[in-house]
C-alpha cells in the first residue's frame, strides 16, 4: 500500500507531466479547423495520402494560403507536415489547375467554373496521388479546405471523388459593427474591425477570419452597418477598409461597405442628395472612383433606404430604383454591385408585412444590371419562424439577394442554443410556386447575405454553439441544397468528438433546437412578442409604443374573441401577395399550414387544431414542449461529459441551463398574459404559471446588449 507521501509524490509527478500529454486547451477560438491529432488509425490515414504537396510555382498568395492551410492541418491531424515535393511520390496531395493537370486526366473543368473544385484519388505513374483540381487558385483554396474537412469527418481520403461548384454566386456577411466598435445585434463582445488602430495595426485575428470565411466559401464581407454613418465613405475610413481588403483578398472575400444615401449632403457639403441631381450623381461617381483606387477589386455598396429613419430617395420624391440606379451608374465602370435592401417599413402602413411588397414589386424590371435586391426572408423581421417574404415570388425581372440573419436578436441572443440550419433550409427549400423561372427560393436568388454573429469574443459568436450558425450559413450558400442535419454533423465532427455517440446525439440536439425555440417563444405563427427595442424576453402586453408596429399587441391581436393578424382577404389581404396557389391556400385557416396559422388568421380560442385540441390548449401545449425541450437538451449534453473537453462542455452546460430558465420564463410569461386578456382557464393538467402576470410585466433590461451606437 502506497503511503501517503508516495501518493502526493505521485500526483504531483503527474501534474509535473500533465501539459506534455494534454490536448491544447479548447477555447473555440480554432472553430471547426482545429485539426487536433487524430487516434493513430486515423493518423495514418491522413499521412498515408498526405506525406508531399506538388503545387505550381511560384505560388500566388492564394496558392500559398492553399499550401499553408494543408500543412498546418496534416501537421495537426497526423502529426508531421508534408513535404513541399517538385513531383508526385506516393502519396501526395497534387494541386493542379488546366495549365499544369497531368496529361490524359479527364477533369470536368467547365462545370468547376471560376469558384469549384474537384478532389479525385487516382494512381499516377504508379503511385497513389489525390488531385485538388480547379480552374483558379481560389477553387484550389476551397478544394484544400474540401479535402481537410474530408480528413477531419472521417473520409475515405484513398478513394476520393468529389466535386462541388457554388449555386449561389455572391456568399455575403454583412456585419452590423458601428464605427465605435459596438454591433448592432451583436452579443459576442466588440467588433472585431478594431477601427481605431487601422490601417497600421492588423490584427492577426483577421487573418483567421478570412481564413474561417473562406473554408466555408464566403466571399464578401460588408464591414459595418446597415444604419451607415456617412463617415465610413471618407478616406480615413476607406483607407481601413482597404487595409482589410488587403488581409482578405487572398482568401477571396471582397470588402463592401454600407452607404448613407445622404452622404453627399453630410460630406460633400451639397444641398440634396436626390439621386436625379446632377450634382448628387456626380458626386457619387467621384466617390466610387475614389474608393476603387484605394480597393480595386471592391465587392460594392449595401443600402438601407427609407427605412426606419434611414435617408433615402423617397425624401425626394423619388423612389427605391430611382436610388439604386444612380448608385448603381457610379460603380459600374468598375465592376462594382448595389446591394438594395427590400426591408422597409412606415407608420401609416396598414400591415407592416405587406409594405416591402408593396414598395418593391411595382420596380420589378426597372432596376440597373448591376443592382441585387436584398430581401429579408420573411416579410416582418428575422422571427423564430416567418412564411417565406412574398417578393421572392413577385420579381422575375429582378436579381434578388436573400437575407438571413446568422446573430440572434429574436432568438435568445447567444444564450440559448439554437441551430438556424433548420430555419436556412426551411427558407431556401420554401416553394414560391412562381413560374416560369424555378420555384424554390434557392432558385431564385444570386446572392446570399448573413447578418454576422461574430465579434471580439475568444470563441467568436458568443457561445460554441452559435458558430455553428456561421458554419451552416457559409456552406449553405455554397450549396443550398445540404441538409441542415448533415450540415450539423459535419459541424459537430469538426468542433468537438468524432466519437460517433457525440456526434449523433450533438446533431440531433442541434436538428431539434430551432423548433424548441419557436415553442417557447412564438408558436403557431405568432410574432414580434419580444421585449421592447432590445427584444430579449416575453412582452405580449407592450402596447404604448410611439409607433403601432412596434407594439406586440399589433401583431399578435390577443382578446377575448381570439388571437392573431389576419392577413386573409377579409383582414388585411397580404395574402395575396403570394403567387395565386399560395394566396388561394393561405385565404382559410383549413389550408394554411398550421406552423404559420397565427400569422395570417385570426381564430377564436376554440378554433379546432389538427390535433383535436382547441387553439387555446393547442398554445399552451406548445409552449410546454418547448421548454421541455430544453429540458431534453440539457439531458443529452449532460450525458456527454466524458466526451467533450471540461471547460466547452462547461461553458455549453451553463448556457442551457439559463435557456430552460428563459424558456420557462416565456411560456409562464405568455400564458399569464394570454389568460388574461382570454380570460379563459388552463387546460386540465397544466402547471400554471410561476407568477402573476404584474411581475413579469415589471421586469426591465435597460442595458441589454446589441442595441449598437
Ligand atoms: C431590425 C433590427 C435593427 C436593424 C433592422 C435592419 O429592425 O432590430 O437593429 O437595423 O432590422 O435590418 O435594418
Amino acid at each position: 500500500m502506497k503511503t501517503w507521501t508516495q501518493a502526493l509524490a505521485g500526483l504531483l509527478l503527474a501534474a509535473l507531466l500533465q501539459p506534455a500529454w494534454s490536448a491544447p486547451v479548447e477555447d473555440g477560438y480554432d472553430l471547426w479547423l482545429r485539426y487536433r491529432a487524430l487516434p493513430a488509425a486515423g493518423q495514418a490515414r491522413v499521412m498515408a495520402q498526405a506525406r508531399g504537396i506538388v503545387h505550381a510555382q511560384p505560388a500566388s498568395p492564394t496558392l500559398q494560403a492553399a499550401v499553408a492551410e494543408l500543412k498546418r492541418g496534416v501537421a495537426g491531424l497526423a502529426g508531421r507536415e508534408p513535404a513541399a515535393l517538385a513531383r508526385p511520390a506516393d502519396g501526395t496531395l497534387l494541386l493542379v489547375t488546366p495549365a499544369s493537370a497531368p496529361a490524359g486526366v479527364d477533369l470536368p473543368w467547365e462545370a468547376l467554373g471560376r469558384e469549384g473544385y474537384a478532389l479525385r484519388s487516382l494512381r499516377l505513374d504508379g503511385r497513389a496521388v489525390t488531385l485538388i483540381a480547379a480552374n483558379t487558385d481560389m477553387g484550389l483554396l476551397y478544394g484544400s479546405f474540401a479535402w481537410l474537412r474530408a480528413a477531419q469527418t472521417g473520409a475515405d481520403l484513398s478513394r476520393l471523388e468529389q466535386r462541388s461548384a457554388p449555386r449561389v454566386g455572391l456568399r455575403l456577411l454583412n456585419h452590423w459593427d458601428n464605427l465605435d466598435r459596438t454591433v448592432e445585434r451583436g452579443y459576442a463582445g466588440a467588433s472585431i474591425w478594431d477601427w481605431w488602430k487601422l490601417p497600421d495595426i492588423r490584427d492577426a485575428r483577421y487573418v483567421d477570419y478570412a481564413r474561417a470565411n473562406a473554408s466555408l466559401g464566403l466571399n464578401g464581407t460588408v464591414l459595418n452597418n446597415v444604419n451607415a454613418k456617412a463617415e465610413s465613405l471618407t478616406r480615413p475610413w476607406l483607407a481601413k477598409a482597404a487595409a482589410l481588403a488587403e488581409v482578405l483578398r487572398p482568401y477571396g472575400i471582397k470588402v463592401w461597405l454600407s452607404a448613407r444615401f445622404s452622404a453627399p449632403v453630410e460630406l460633400g457639403g451639397l444641398k440634396t442628395a436626390d439621386p436625379l441631381d446632377p450634382a448628387v450623381r456626380a458626386w457619387w461617381k467621384a466617390k466610387a472612383d475614389e474608393i476603387y483606387t484605394l480597393i480595386p477589386d471592391f465587392g460594392g455598396l449595401l443600402v438601407k433606404a427609407n427605412s426606419e429613419g434611414q435617408p433615402g430617395p423617397q425624401d425626394y420624391g423619388r423612389d427605391h430604383a430611382d436610388g439604386a440606379n444612380m448608385l448603381a451608374e457610379a460603380l459600374k465602370p468598375h465592376g462594382g454591385l448595389v446591394m438594395w435592401r427590400a426591408f422597409v417599413y412606415s407608420p401609416d402602413a396598414s400591415d407592416r408585412a405587406a409594405q416591402g411588397h408593396a414598395e418593391f414589386q411595382p420596380l420589378d424590371g426597372r432596376f440597373a444590371d448591376n443592382v441585387i435586391v436584398q430581401v429579408k426572408n420573411g416579410a416582418i423581421d428575422f422571427q423564430p419562424r416567418e412564411p417565406f417574404h412574398p417578393l421572392f415570388g413577385a420579381m422575375p425581372r429582378t436579381p434578388l439577394a436573400l437575407e438571413l440573419q446568422i446573430t440572434k436578436e429574436y432568438l435568445g441572443f447567444s444564450t440559448h442554443l439554437v441551430y438556424l440550419g433548420p430555419l436556412f433550409e426551411e427558407v431556401l427549400r420554401a416553394d414560391t410556386r412562381a413560374k416560369p423561372e424555378g420555384a424554390t427560393v434557392a432558385a431564385r436568388v444570386v446572392a446570399m447575405a448573413g447578418v454576422a454573429n461574430i465579434g471580439s469574443d475568444r470563441n467568436w459568436c458568443g457561445s460554441h454553439f452559435d458558430c455553428a450558425n456561421w458554419y451552416a450559413f457559409g456552406r449553405m450558400a455554397w450549396d443550398p441544397g445540404l441538409a441542415s442535419g448533415d450540415v450539423a454533423r459535419e459541424w459537430a465532427r469538426q468542433t468537438f468528438s468524432s466519437a460517433p455517440r457525440a456526434v449523433d446525439t450533438i446533431a440531433t440536439m442541434m436538428t431539434a433546437s430551432r423548433e424548441m425555440v419557436v415553442d417557447y417563444m412564438t408558436p403557431l405563427g405568432l410574432h414580434h412578442l419580444m421585449g421592447t427595442g432590445h427584444h430579449h424576453g416575453p412582452a405580449p402586453w407592450v402596447d404604448n409604443l410611439e409607433r403601432a408596429d412596434w407594439n406586440p399587441v399589433y401583431f399578435h391581436r390577443a382578446g377575448r374573441d381570439g388571437i392573431g393578424f389576419d392577413r386573409s382577404p377579409r383582414g388585411s389581404n397580404a395574402v395575396a401577395q403570394y403567387t395565386p396557389d399560395w394566396a388561394a391556400r393561405l385565404a382559410r385557416p383549413q389550408t394554411t399550414p398550421e406552423a404559420w396559422l397565427l400569422w395570417f388568421h385570426h381564430l377564436p380560442w376554440d378554433h379546432g387544431m389538427a390535433s383535436g385540441r382547441t387553439l387555446w390548449a393547442e398554445l399552451v401545449a406548445h409552449y410546454d414542449r418547448g421548454v421541455a425541450g430544453v429540458g431534453a437538451l440539457r439531458a443529452q449534453w449532460a450525458g456527454l461529459r466524458g466526451d467533450i473537453d471540461a471547460r466547452r462542455h462547461a461553458e455549453v452546460a451553463a448556457y442551457l441551463a439559463v435557456q430552460e430558465q428563459e424558456a420557462l420564463w416565456w411560456r409562464d410569461a405568455c400564458i399569464a398574459y394570454f389568460q388574461s386578456v382570454s380570460g379563459l382557464s388552463l387546460p386540465a393538467g397544466v402547471r400554471p404559471p410561476a407568477q402573476p402576470l404584474e411581475a413579469y410585466k415589471a421586469l426591465r433590461f435597460n442595458f441589454a446588449p446589441g442595441r449598437g451606437g
